[in-house]
Protein backbone atom coordinates (compact mmCIF):
# COMPACT_ATOMS: atom_id res chain seq x y z
CA UNK A 1 0.00 0.00 0.00
CA UNK A 2 1.43 3.54 -0.75
CA UNK A 3 1.64 5.89 2.01
CA UNK A 4 -0.39 8.72 0.38
CA UNK A 5 -3.39 7.76 -2.06
CA UNK A 6 -4.97 10.73 -4.13
CA UNK A 7 -8.21 8.58 -5.39
CA UNK A 8 -10.24 10.66 -8.00
CA UNK A 9 -9.44 13.85 -6.31
CA UNK A 10 -11.74 16.66 -7.89
CA UNK A 11 -11.93 20.39 -7.19
CA UNK A 12 -14.29 23.29 -8.77
CA UNK A 13 -14.23 27.08 -8.27
CA UNK A 14 -18.10 28.02 -9.59
CA UNK A 15 -17.62 26.04 -12.81
CA UNK A 16 -13.97 26.14 -13.14
CA UNK A 17 -12.36 22.52 -12.80
CA UNK A 18 -8.89 23.20 -10.84
CA UNK A 19 -8.34 19.80 -10.04
CA UNK A 20 -9.50 17.17 -12.40
CA UNK A 21 -10.12 13.63 -10.80
CA UNK A 22 -6.54 13.52 -9.95
CA UNK A 23 -4.96 10.35 -9.16
CA UNK A 24 -1.36 9.38 -7.66
CA UNK A 25 -0.17 6.58 -5.10
CA UNK A 26 2.99 8.24 -3.42
CA UNK A 27 5.27 5.99 -1.40
CA UNK A 28 6.53 6.10 2.05
CA UNK A 29 10.22 8.41 1.93
CA UNK A 30 9.89 9.24 -1.38
CA UNK A 31 10.76 12.52 -3.28
CA UNK A 32 7.74 13.19 -4.91
CA UNK A 33 7.13 16.18 -7.63
CA UNK A 34 3.95 17.88 -9.37
CA UNK A 35 5.02 19.73 -12.26
CA UNK A 36 3.16 21.88 -14.33
CA UNK A 37 2.76 25.61 -15.81
CA UNK A 38 1.21 28.38 -13.99
CA UNK A 39 -2.41 27.95 -13.18
CA UNK A 40 -2.54 24.04 -13.11
CA UNK A 41 -3.69 22.97 -10.35
CA UNK A 42 -0.58 22.38 -7.79
CA UNK A 43 -0.95 24.57 -5.01
CA UNK A 44 -4.63 23.53 -5.14
CA UNK A 45 -3.53 19.75 -5.29
CA UNK A 46 -1.54 20.21 -1.90
CA UNK A 47 -4.07 22.68 -0.26
CA UNK A 48 -6.22 19.57 -0.12
CA UNK A 49 -3.70 17.07 1.13
CA UNK A 50 -2.74 19.89 3.71
CA UNK A 51 -6.39 20.08 4.63
CA UNK A 52 -6.99 23.83 4.27
CA UNK A 53 -9.54 23.38 1.63
CA UNK A 54 -11.86 20.31 1.01
CA UNK A 55 -12.26 18.07 -2.16
CA UNK A 56 -15.49 17.88 -4.19
CA UNK A 57 -14.43 14.46 -5.13
CA UNK A 58 -12.68 11.57 -4.51
CA UNK A 59 -10.48 10.68 -1.63
CA UNK A 60 -7.15 11.27 0.01
CA UNK A 61 -6.11 8.51 2.28
CA UNK A 62 -2.70 8.26 4.40
CA UNK A 63 -1.19 5.13 5.74
CA UNK A 64 -4.93 3.68 4.35
CA UNK A 65 -6.84 6.17 6.41
CA UNK A 66 -9.51 8.66 4.52
CA UNK A 67 -8.26 12.58 5.58
CA UNK A 68 -11.91 13.92 4.90
CA UNK A 69 -12.99 15.95 7.66
CA UNK A 70 -9.79 16.26 9.35
CA UNK A 71 -8.01 19.71 9.98
CA UNK A 72 -5.10 21.05 9.00
CA UNK A 73 -3.26 20.16 12.24
CA UNK A 74 -4.29 17.26 12.92
CA UNK A 75 -2.79 15.98 9.58
CA UNK A 76 0.89 15.19 10.29
CA UNK A 77 1.32 17.01 7.11
CA UNK A 78 3.61 20.26 7.02
CA UNK A 79 3.75 23.24 4.27
CA UNK A 80 6.77 25.31 3.30
CA UNK A 81 5.97 27.53 0.87
CA UNK A 82 7.62 30.05 -1.45
CA UNK A 83 7.08 33.32 0.74
CA UNK A 84 8.83 31.12 3.30
CA UNK A 85 5.44 32.52 5.98
CA UNK A 86 7.94 33.00 9.39
CA UNK A 87 6.58 35.26 12.22
CA UNK A 88 8.54 38.81 11.75
CA UNK A 89 8.40 39.33 15.44
CA UNK A 90 10.50 36.13 16.91
CA UNK A 91 13.59 34.92 16.48
CA UNK A 92 14.78 31.94 14.36
CA UNK A 93 14.37 29.48 17.63
CA UNK A 94 11.07 31.47 17.98
CA UNK A 95 9.82 30.57 14.92
CA UNK A 96 11.00 26.98 15.56
CA UNK A 97 9.36 26.05 18.59
CA UNK A 98 6.28 27.72 17.64
CA UNK A 99 4.61 24.39 16.32
CA UNK A 100 6.00 22.43 19.39
CA UNK A 101 4.19 24.83 21.73
CA UNK A 102 1.00 24.70 19.81
CA UNK A 103 1.21 21.24 20.34
CA UNK A 104 1.95 21.84 23.89
CA UNK A 105 5.18 19.81 23.76
CA UNK A 106 7.20 19.97 27.54
CA UNK A 107 9.58 22.83 27.58
CA UNK A 108 12.32 20.73 28.13
CA UNK A 109 11.91 18.73 24.99
CA UNK A 110 11.79 21.74 23.20
CA UNK A 111 15.73 23.19 23.30
CA UNK A 112 17.12 19.64 21.58
CA UNK A 113 14.07 19.29 18.92
CA UNK A 114 15.04 23.02 18.12
CA UNK A 115 18.85 22.43 18.08
CA UNK A 116 18.40 19.42 15.75
CA UNK A 117 16.49 20.84 13.32
CA UNK A 118 18.70 23.69 13.14
CA UNK A 119 21.27 21.04 12.42
CA UNK A 120 19.63 19.37 9.76
CA UNK A 121 19.54 22.56 7.67
CA UNK A 122 22.55 23.58 8.41
CA UNK A 123 21.78 26.68 10.74
CA UNK A 124 23.72 25.95 13.85
CA UNK A 125 23.98 29.45 15.35
CA UNK A 126 21.66 31.24 13.95
CA UNK A 127 19.13 30.92 16.88
CA UNK A 128 18.82 34.39 18.24
CA UNK A 129 19.03 36.06 14.56
CA UNK A 130 15.31 37.95 13.68
CA UNK A 131 14.18 36.58 10.30
CA UNK A 132 15.16 40.36 8.70
CA UNK A 133 18.54 39.31 9.59
CA UNK A 134 18.24 36.27 6.92
CA UNK A 135 19.09 36.12 3.40
CA UNK A 136 16.12 34.25 1.38
CA UNK A 137 18.04 31.08 1.63
CA UNK A 138 18.43 31.54 5.24
CA UNK A 139 14.99 32.11 5.25
CA UNK A 140 14.02 29.27 3.58
CA UNK A 141 15.90 27.02 5.78
CA UNK A 142 14.06 28.50 8.76
CA UNK A 143 10.69 27.27 7.59
CA UNK A 144 11.77 23.90 6.13
CA UNK A 145 13.12 23.60 10.14
CA UNK A 146 10.12 24.63 11.83
CA UNK A 147 7.99 22.20 9.14
CA UNK A 148 10.17 19.51 10.17
CA UNK A 149 10.50 19.89 13.94
CA UNK A 150 7.02 17.99 14.18
CA UNK A 151 8.50 14.81 12.42
CA UNK A 152 5.48 15.25 9.87
CA UNK A 153 4.96 12.27 7.58
CA UNK A 154 4.81 14.44 4.78
CA UNK A 155 6.32 17.39 4.00
CA UNK A 156 4.56 19.78 1.15
CA UNK A 157 6.67 22.14 -0.04
CA UNK A 158 5.05 24.41 -2.82
CA UNK A 159 7.50 26.50 -5.12
CA UNK A 160 10.08 26.65 -1.65
CA UNK A 161 12.89 27.95 -3.81
CA UNK A 162 11.24 29.94 -6.83
CA UNK A 163 12.07 33.40 -4.94
CA UNK A 164 15.78 32.60 -5.03
CA UNK A 165 18.55 33.70 -7.36
CA UNK A 166 19.48 30.79 -9.96
CA UNK A 167 22.88 29.76 -8.43
CA UNK A 168 21.86 29.69 -4.73
CA UNK A 169 17.98 27.83 -5.80
CA UNK A 170 21.06 25.06 -7.49
CA UNK A 171 22.71 24.84 -4.11
CA UNK A 172 19.24 24.63 -1.85
CA UNK A 173 18.27 21.89 -4.61
CA UNK A 174 21.80 20.20 -3.43
CA UNK A 175 20.90 20.29 0.11
CA UNK A 176 17.26 18.99 0.00
CA UNK A 177 17.93 15.97 -1.96
CA UNK A 178 20.42 15.53 1.25
CA UNK A 179 17.67 16.60 3.26
CA UNK A 180 15.01 14.09 2.15
CA UNK A 181 17.39 11.31 2.38
CA UNK A 182 18.39 12.15 6.10
CA UNK A 183 15.30 13.12 7.27
CA UNK A 184 13.75 10.01 5.33
CA UNK A 185 10.79 11.90 5.08
CA UNK A 186 8.02 11.94 2.18
CA UNK A 187 8.63 15.21 0.05
CA UNK A 188 6.19 16.38 -2.06
CA UNK A 189 7.86 19.10 -4.22
CA UNK A 190 5.76 21.45 -6.22
CA UNK A 191 7.46 23.74 -9.36
CA UNK A 192 6.77 25.00 -12.35
CA UNK A 193 10.41 24.61 -13.25
CA UNK A 194 11.63 21.56 -15.32
CA UNK A 195 15.13 21.59 -14.71
CA UNK A 196 14.56 21.45 -11.29
CA UNK A 197 11.86 18.94 -11.16
CA UNK A 198 14.29 16.67 -13.06
CA UNK A 199 17.01 17.52 -10.72
CA UNK A 200 15.61 16.40 -7.58
CA UNK A 201 12.89 14.19 -7.85
CA UNK A 202 12.68 9.94 -7.55
CA UNK A 203 8.70 10.04 -9.31
CA UNK A 204 7.26 13.25 -11.44
CA UNK A 205 3.69 14.26 -12.04
CA UNK A 206 3.10 16.28 -14.88
CA UNK A 207 0.25 18.22 -14.50
CA UNK A 208 -1.60 19.98 -17.13
CA UNK A 209 -5.39 21.78 -16.86
CA UNK A 210 -6.17 20.16 -13.32
CA UNK A 211 -4.92 16.97 -14.78
CA UNK A 212 -2.10 14.23 -14.29
CA UNK A 213 -0.62 13.67 -18.09
CA UNK A 214 2.14 11.56 -17.06
CA UNK A 215 4.09 10.18 -13.85
CA UNK A 216 7.05 8.91 -13.86
CA UNK A 217 10.80 8.58 -12.97
CA UNK A 218 13.05 11.35 -14.75
CA UNK A 219 13.93 10.20 -17.37
CA UNK A 220 11.27 8.68 -18.45
CA UNK A 221 9.11 11.58 -18.62
CA UNK A 222 12.01 13.16 -20.52
CA UNK A 223 13.19 10.06 -22.84
CA UNK A 224 9.67 9.08 -23.52
CA UNK A 225 7.15 11.64 -23.00
CA UNK A 226 3.62 9.97 -23.43
CA UNK A 227 1.40 12.95 -24.93
CA UNK A 228 2.73 15.88 -27.29
CA UNK A 229 2.22 18.81 -23.83
CA UNK A 230 4.74 16.57 -21.88
CA UNK A 231 7.19 16.91 -24.63
CA UNK A 232 7.45 20.12 -25.06
CA UNK A 233 6.44 21.41 -21.53
CA UNK A 234 10.26 19.15 -20.46
CA UNK A 235 12.68 20.83 -21.79
CA UNK A 236 13.03 21.48 -26.08
CA UNK A 237 11.34 19.19 -28.09
CA UNK A 238 11.19 18.78 -31.63
CA UNK A 239 7.50 18.04 -32.17
CA UNK A 240 7.53 16.02 -36.07
CA UNK A 241 3.83 15.20 -36.87
CA UNK A 242 2.24 13.75 -39.85
CA UNK A 243 0.61 10.86 -40.91
CA UNK A 244 1.41 7.09 -40.58
CA UNK A 245 3.10 5.91 -44.39
CA UNK A 246 4.42 2.52 -43.25
CA UNK A 247 4.61 0.39 -40.32
CA UNK A 248 7.31 -2.28 -40.83
CA UNK A 249 8.88 -4.66 -38.61
CA UNK A 250 8.80 -1.83 -35.20
CA UNK A 251 9.72 0.99 -37.75
CA UNK A 252 7.09 4.01 -38.32
CA UNK A 253 7.27 6.45 -40.58
CA UNK A 254 5.26 9.75 -41.14
CA UNK A 255 5.31 12.20 -43.80
CA UNK A 256 6.48 15.18 -41.61
CA UNK A 257 5.87 18.40 -43.09
CA UNK A 258 9.20 19.78 -44.36
CA UNK A 259 10.82 16.88 -43.67
CA UNK A 260 9.57 14.21 -46.01
CA UNK A 261 9.72 10.38 -44.68
CA UNK A 262 11.12 10.27 -41.27
CA UNK A 263 10.92 7.18 -39.32
CA UNK A 264 10.98 6.57 -35.65
CA UNK A 265 11.46 3.00 -33.73
CA UNK A 266 8.06 2.05 -31.93
CA UNK A 267 7.37 -0.76 -29.94
CA UNK A 268 3.89 -0.63 -30.28
CA UNK A 269 1.16 -1.22 -33.35
CA UNK A 270 0.40 1.58 -35.15
CA UNK A 271 -2.01 1.64 -38.24
CA UNK A 272 -0.86 3.21 -41.32
CA UNK A 273 -2.80 6.48 -42.11
CA UNK A 274 -3.24 7.28 -38.20
CA UNK A 275 -0.81 9.88 -37.77
CA UNK A 276 1.30 10.89 -34.54
CA UNK A 277 4.04 12.91 -33.51
CA UNK A 278 8.03 12.37 -32.95
CA UNK A 279 9.68 13.82 -30.07
CA UNK A 280 13.03 14.62 -31.15
CA UNK A 281 15.37 16.27 -28.18
CA UNK A 282 17.82 18.32 -30.12
CA UNK A 283 20.67 16.96 -28.95
CA UNK A 284 20.08 13.45 -30.48
CA UNK A 285 20.42 15.47 -33.76
CA UNK A 286 23.38 15.39 -35.19
CA UNK A 287 24.55 18.54 -37.55
CA UNK A 288 27.04 18.96 -39.79
CA UNK A 289 28.26 20.24 -43.45
CA UNK A 290 26.02 19.02 -46.34
CA UNK A 291 27.54 15.94 -48.59
CA UNK A 292 27.39 16.10 -52.12
CA UNK A 293 24.25 13.71 -52.48
CA UNK A 294 22.83 13.20 -48.88
CA UNK A 295 22.52 9.99 -48.07
CA UNK A 296 18.57 8.45 -46.68
CA UNK A 297 16.61 9.98 -43.92
CA UNK A 298 19.90 12.92 -43.78
CA UNK A 299 17.77 16.35 -44.38
CA UNK A 300 18.42 19.35 -45.44
CA UNK A 301 18.01 23.23 -43.88
CA UNK A 302 19.78 26.26 -43.80
CA UNK A 303 20.61 27.64 -40.06
CA UNK A 304 17.46 30.39 -38.98
CA UNK A 305 19.35 31.36 -35.99
CA UNK A 306 21.74 30.37 -33.17
CA UNK A 307 21.97 31.17 -29.65
CA UNK A 308 25.44 30.64 -28.05
CA UNK A 309 25.00 29.71 -24.44
CA UNK A 310 28.72 28.90 -23.91
CA UNK A 311 28.78 25.05 -22.97
CA UNK A 312 26.71 24.35 -26.19
CA UNK A 313 25.14 26.42 -29.54
CA UNK A 314 21.38 25.82 -30.14
CA UNK A 315 20.67 25.81 -33.97
CA UNK A 316 17.14 26.92 -35.61
CA UNK A 317 17.34 25.08 -38.81
CA UNK A 318 14.55 25.97 -41.38
CA UNK A 319 13.75 23.04 -43.99
CA UNK A 320 11.04 23.56 -46.53
CA UNK A 321 7.92 25.00 -46.13
CA UNK A 322 9.35 27.10 -42.88
CA UNK A 323 9.75 24.05 -40.77
CA UNK A 324 11.62 24.57 -38.09
CA UNK A 325 14.43 22.08 -36.59
CA UNK A 326 16.07 22.67 -33.02
CA UNK A 327 19.35 21.14 -33.18
CA UNK A 328 22.03 21.38 -30.27
CA UNK A 329 25.61 21.12 -30.28
CA UNK A 330 28.09 20.75 -27.89
CA UNK A 331 30.89 23.09 -28.17
CA UNK A 332 33.28 20.77 -25.89
CA UNK A 333 33.42 18.88 -29.74
CA UNK A 334 35.88 21.45 -30.78
CA UNK A 335 37.93 24.34 -29.71
CA UNK A 336 35.76 27.01 -32.14
CA UNK A 337 32.40 28.54 -30.04
CA UNK A 338 30.49 28.01 -33.36
CA UNK A 339 30.66 25.34 -36.09
CA UNK A 340 28.24 27.24 -38.56
CA UNK A 341 26.80 30.59 -39.16
CA UNK A 342 23.07 32.04 -39.93
CA UNK A 343 22.27 31.35 -43.49
CA UNK A 344 24.56 28.35 -43.92
CA UNK A 345 23.31 25.13 -45.66
CA UNK A 346 23.66 22.03 -42.85
CA UNK A 347 22.70 18.40 -42.87
CA UNK A 348 20.75 16.91 -40.09
CA UNK A 349 20.38 13.09 -39.13
CA UNK A 350 19.49 10.78 -36.63
CA UNK A 351 19.24 7.42 -35.06
CA UNK A 352 16.01 5.74 -35.87
CA UNK A 353 15.53 5.26 -31.77
CA UNK A 354 16.55 8.61 -31.36
CA UNK A 355 12.98 9.79 -31.14
CA UNK A 356 9.75 8.72 -29.07
CA UNK A 357 6.88 7.85 -31.33
CA UNK A 358 3.42 9.98 -29.54
CA UNK A 359 0.17 9.18 -31.29
CA UNK A 360 -2.58 11.26 -31.62
N1 LIG B 1 -9.85 30.21 -4.30
C1 LIG B 1 -9.95 30.19 -5.64
N2 LIG B 1 -11.04 30.71 -6.27
C2 LIG B 1 -11.15 30.68 -7.61
N3 LIG B 1 -10.23 30.16 -8.44
C3 LIG B 1 -9.12 29.63 -7.87
C4 LIG B 1 -8.93 29.63 -6.45
N4 LIG B 1 -7.73 29.03 -6.19
C5 LIG B 1 -7.21 28.69 -7.40
N5 LIG B 1 -8.05 29.05 -8.40
C6 LIG B 1 -7.81 28.80 -9.84
O1 LIG B 1 -7.51 27.44 -10.03
C7 LIG B 1 -6.48 27.28 -10.98
C8 LIG B 1 -5.34 26.50 -10.38
O2 LIG B 1 -4.70 27.30 -9.42
P1 LIG B 1 -3.44 26.81 -8.61
O3 LIG B 1 -3.73 25.50 -7.99
O4 LIG B 1 -3.04 27.90 -7.70
O5 LIG B 1 -2.37 26.64 -9.77
P2 LIG B 1 -0.78 26.42 -9.69
O6 LIG B 1 -0.40 26.27 -8.27
O7 LIG B 1 -0.52 25.20 -10.51
O8 LIG B 1 -0.18 27.62 -10.32
C9 LIG B 1 -6.09 28.66 -11.45
O9 LIG B 1 -6.77 28.93 -12.65
C10 LIG B 1 -6.58 29.56 -10.34
O10 LIG B 1 -6.91 30.83 -10.82
MG1 LIG C 1 0.92 27.43 -7.12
Amino acid sequence: MALLEIQGVTRRFGDFTAVDNVGLAIEAGEFFTLLGPSGCGKTTLLRMIAGFDPADGGRILLNGEDLAGKPPEARPVRTVFQSYALFPHMTVEGNVAFPLRMAKTPEREIAPKIAAALEDVRLVGFGKRMPQELSGGQKQRVAIARALVTHPTVLLLDEPLAALDAKLREEMQIELIDLQKEVGITFIYVTHDQTEALALSRRIAVMNQGRVEQMDAPSNIYNFPRTRFVADFIGHCNLLSGPVIANVRGVVTLDVKGLGPVDVATGSKIARGSSGSIALRPEKIRIEAPSSTPPNHHYRGTVAELLYMGDVTVYKVATQNGTRVEALRANSESGRAQFFDVGDVVEMSWPVDAGHFIAE
